[in-house]
This record gives C-alpha cells, structure tokens and sequence, in this order.
C-alpha cells in the first residue's frame, strides 16, 4: 500500500461522505407526516457528524499532500420511505467496512493519529447504521 493509493481510498471516503451530507439533506426533505418528523431530526443529526467527517478527511488528505475531492458521489433515490432507509444503512454498512479498511492501511503507513480516528469513524458510521436499523424495525 503506497501512500498514494491511501489518499486515493481516502479521496473516495470523503466523495462517499460529500455524497451522503447532500443524500440526508434531500431525503430529510422528502420525509413526510409524523415519521418523517422524526427522521428529519435525526438526518439532521447524522449530517453533522457526515460534515466532521468530511472535513476531517479533507484536512488529512492536504497534510498527506494530496488533492482533496470536492465531489459527491452519485445516489440513487427511491421514492419510498422503507427504500430509502434501506439504501441508507447499506451505505452506512459500506462506510463501516471502508473505514475500517482505510484504519489497516493507516496503521501499515505507521499513521498511528489517522488509525484510530479512522477506527472512530467506522464506530460512528455504525452508530448510524444502528439508528436506521431501529427505524426499518418500526415500519
Ligand atoms: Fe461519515
Ligand atoms: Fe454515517
């Protein structure tokens, strides 16, 4: 693993991160009635951490002297609701094990600071995913 190729996988988390700030904030917007008040809030919540993320990503991928991506990567958009949360936690699922894929290889360059962090995003991606598991339970 050449430290190249670890700022292209990174390049591509920060794309998937770009592209589920700008997925939540839709799909908030296509929520509806007293559910979608709720999912609102928690979208709300997750895009936040998503932006930590994407900033964080951003800052690394500068330090390690790379260019940073300013695109999002593309998502589909189901209409129905259930849908909806099941491309979310598939996503989020991906993000997991992207990230923890990502924590190896920092570890291997012997970038002890980015392992763990990258270990903590993968936590929190798996958070994410447990709130949306919640939520496809009560429809
Ligand atoms: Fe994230
Ligand atoms: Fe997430």
């Amino acid at each position: 693993m050449s430290k190249k190729e670890f700022i292209r996988g990174l390049n591509e988390d920060l794309a998937a991160e770009w592209g589920t700030i700008i997925r939540y904030t839709y799909q908030a917007s296509k929520s509806f009635g007293l559910l979608g008040a709720e999912l609102r809030e928690i979208f709300e919540r997750e895009i936040q951490d998503e932006l930590g993320h994407a900033a964080f990503l951003t800052d690394v991928i500068v330090d390690l002297g790379g260019e940073p991506t300013t695109i999002p990567k593309d998502f589909e958009k189901p209409d129905d609701l259930k849908a909806m949360l099941e491309l979310d936690l598939e996503m989020e699922l991906k993000d997991v094990e992207n990230y923890k894929k990502r924590a190896k290889h920092a570890e291997e360059l012997g970038e002890v600071e980015l392992k763990v962090k990258l270990e903590d995003m993968a936590a929190d991606e798996s958070g994410h995913a447990r709130d949306l598991r919640r939520l496809l339970k009560g429809l």
